[in-house]
């Protein structure tokens, strides 16, 4: 079992076991004996299968079990010592089990509360808030059911539940870290990379673009979805014109996987200020990776590149040799981009397939009709790719695989998730379930350049109650925290820092890191044996945990987030900054 079929196992009997010993003291309460034995016998079990989920987790990572082992199995103990015995007797007199096992019910219920909504790292706090609620919870119920408590007892639940009230709310509401992102640092537009060689001007608009057929309404660069292609060869400076005329909630341009100066970054309130409608923006860099890339705004993201705000970018090595074709997959109003197209190419002709995720979700791209290599993940070139057949490959959200092929005299297509979107004739049967490309194992491995960490991270991805806003939100959050709340995370320059980065959520969290590419050291504990693979976005699913590195060379302030662009939005999102 994975460990993230594991975190959804173990929450389902937690729900169970709750349910169980809740419906079970509702029943005992109104005289329904049968019902009531049988439902808590079967919380009985419920809560104690936990037992083995919570420990199985515990193994995986103490990331996955903390509040677990520290709240919710104390409190289950406390249920089944209270709940346990009254079952067994199996009283005559129902209606006196039914306070006991109300107990059970809140007790586990404030466990799976704890998990639900405070996530990890475990806390005092939480866990006093929790007891704090069931204590009150009993207590009334005790009431409510007409059979008072002694006088001593519901003295001393009295005094349990306000000093744990006050103490948890105290620890809970202890002020974190400030927000140490400044946003009043002053912003320019870099003219340093020297003479422009390539110069492009990307207007943002609300504009009306044609998908299949139908009229959506989008917001793009020069009136287009997606925004034009910017190519450029290696050794170019490229100067790109952003204004906005009529977005209102600004825009600018982020070059996704482009490791650029800071300041030409794009994210808005942290190396600059949003482009506002009649304002422009001035963006200059040297073109020094070759590779697949996209640009996008940065500016509510989360929107501005669901409406259409995106475009290619390709920067090459030398001018092009055979067929090369960029392939940027997007789903607008929920209709998918590109629109399906057929290119003959003469057999024998080299032939490069750029494959880019702008959506907020993985894909699954399958080429069809021919043997293939992945030769480049990212805009990095890998070492020694081998030949597949019949494999299937996962782009994480805003990540690039470059597929590349010799034209056979046989037609060849691309799917993505079953729909061809390319093809050199007559398309080809959907491909089945044909087995995944691992990238960790792909290719041929080299040692990491490094023995040693300056600095190490861990980032636990879930998801948590925060109150720290205005309003409450179910934010997505990065150890219990969420944006703007999260530490920056401070290396010096030069420092080789390592990330862990653990998901203990029961979605994908696509991560990516600005300014830097990381090489991937482990998954899960099991070391990448490939060739090296340096990534700038990459699938970290339920239960996952990755470690990656990177020397940090590039200074700055850079987002680090989830590229699902509305966890982002969500509150995950923090930043690496250097002192
Ligand atoms: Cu592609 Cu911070 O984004
Ligand atoms: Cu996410």
């Amino acid at each position: 079992m994975t460990t993230g079929s594991l975190l959804a196992a173990d929450l389902v009997i937690a729900v169970l076991a709750a349910a169980g010993w809740l419906g079970g003291g509702a029943a005992a309460a109104a005289r329904r004996r049968p019902l009531a034995l049988g439902l808590a016998a079967f919380a009985l079990l419920a809560t104690l299968a936990r037992a083995v989920t919570i420990t199985a987790l515990a193994r995986a990572g103490w990331w996955f079990a903390a509040e677990k082992v520290l709240v919710a199995a104390p409190l289950s103990l406390a249920a089944v010592a209270a709940a346990g015995p009254r079952l067994l007797r199996a009283p005559a007199d129902i209606r006196s089990a039914a306070v006991p096992l109300l107990f059970a019910g809140y007790a586990v219920s404030g466990g799976l509360l704890v998990t639900v909504l405070h996530g990890y790292p475990a806390s005092a706090g939480a866990g006093l808030l929790a007891v704090a609620g069931v204590v009150t919870a009993t207590v009334v119920s005790w009431r409510v059911l007409g059979r008072r408590p002694s006088r001593t007892v519901s003295r001393a639940a009295v005094v349990v539940a306000v000093a744990a009230l006050v103490t948890g709310t105290g620890l809970a509401a202890a002020p974190g870290a400030a927000p140490a992102v400044p946003h009043d640092r002053e912003y320019r537009d870099a003219r340093t990379a020297g003479e422009p060689t390539r110069r492009f001007t990307l207007t943002a608009g609300t504009a009306t673009v044609n998908v299949s057929g139908r009229d959506v309404a989008a917001w793009a660069f020069n009136a287009q979805v997606p925004g034009p292609e910017l190519t450029a060869t290696v050794g170019d400076v490229l100067e790109v014109t952003l204004r906005n005329r009529d977005i209102e909630r600004g825009v600018t341009l982020h070059w996704h996987g482009y490791d650029v100066p800071n300041d030409q970054d794009g994210v808005p309130g942290v190396t600059q200020a949003a482009v506002l409608p009649g304002q422009e923006f001035v963006y200059r860099f040297r073109a020094d990776q070759a590779g697949t890339y996209w640009y996008h705004t940065h500016a509510v993201s989360d929107i501005g590149v669901r409406k259409g705000l995106y475009g290619v970018l390709v920067v090459r090595p030398a001018p092009v040799t055979g067929v090369d074709v960029t392939v940027p997959v997007h789903t607008l109003d929920g209709l998918p981009l590109p629109a399906p197209r057929t290119e003959p190419v003469e057999a024998g002709t080299p032939v490069r397939l750029r494959l880019i995720n702008t959506d907020s979700t993985t894909h699954r791209y399958a080429l069809a009709g021919t043997p293939f290599r992945v030769a480049a993940i990212d805009g990095s070139d890998l070492r020694g790719p081998t030949s597949l057949v019949d494999t299937a490959v996962l782009i994480p959200a805003g990540g690039r695989y470059d597929l590349v092929f010799t034209a056979p005299t046989t037609p060849v297509a691309l799917f993505v998730d079953g729909r061809a979107v390319y093809s050199t004739g007559a398309v080809p049967a959907t491909p089945g379930e044909w087995p995944m490309l691992d990238p960790l194992t792909y290719g041929v491995g080299s040692p990491v350049p490094w023995t040693r960490f300056d600095k190490e991270f861990t980032l636990v991805l879930d998801r948590g109650l925060d109150l720290s806003g205005l309003l409450p939100r179910y934010a997505h959050t990065v150890n219990g925290a969420a944006d703007p709340d999260i530490p920056p995370q401070v290396v010096r320059l030069g420092d080789v820092v390592a990330f862990t980065i653990v998901n203990r959520s029961q979605v994908v969290h696509p991560w990516h890191l600005h300014g830097h590419h990381v090489l991937v050291l482990s998954r899960n504990g099991k070391p990448a044996t490939g060739s090296p693979l340096w990534l700038d976005s990459f699938d970290v699913r339920p239960g996952e945990v990755w470690k990656v590195a990177f020397r940090a060379d590039n200074p700055g302030m850079w987002a680090n987030h989830c590229h699902n662009l509305a966890h982002a939005d969500a509150g995950m999102t923090l930043h690496l900054m250097y002192s």
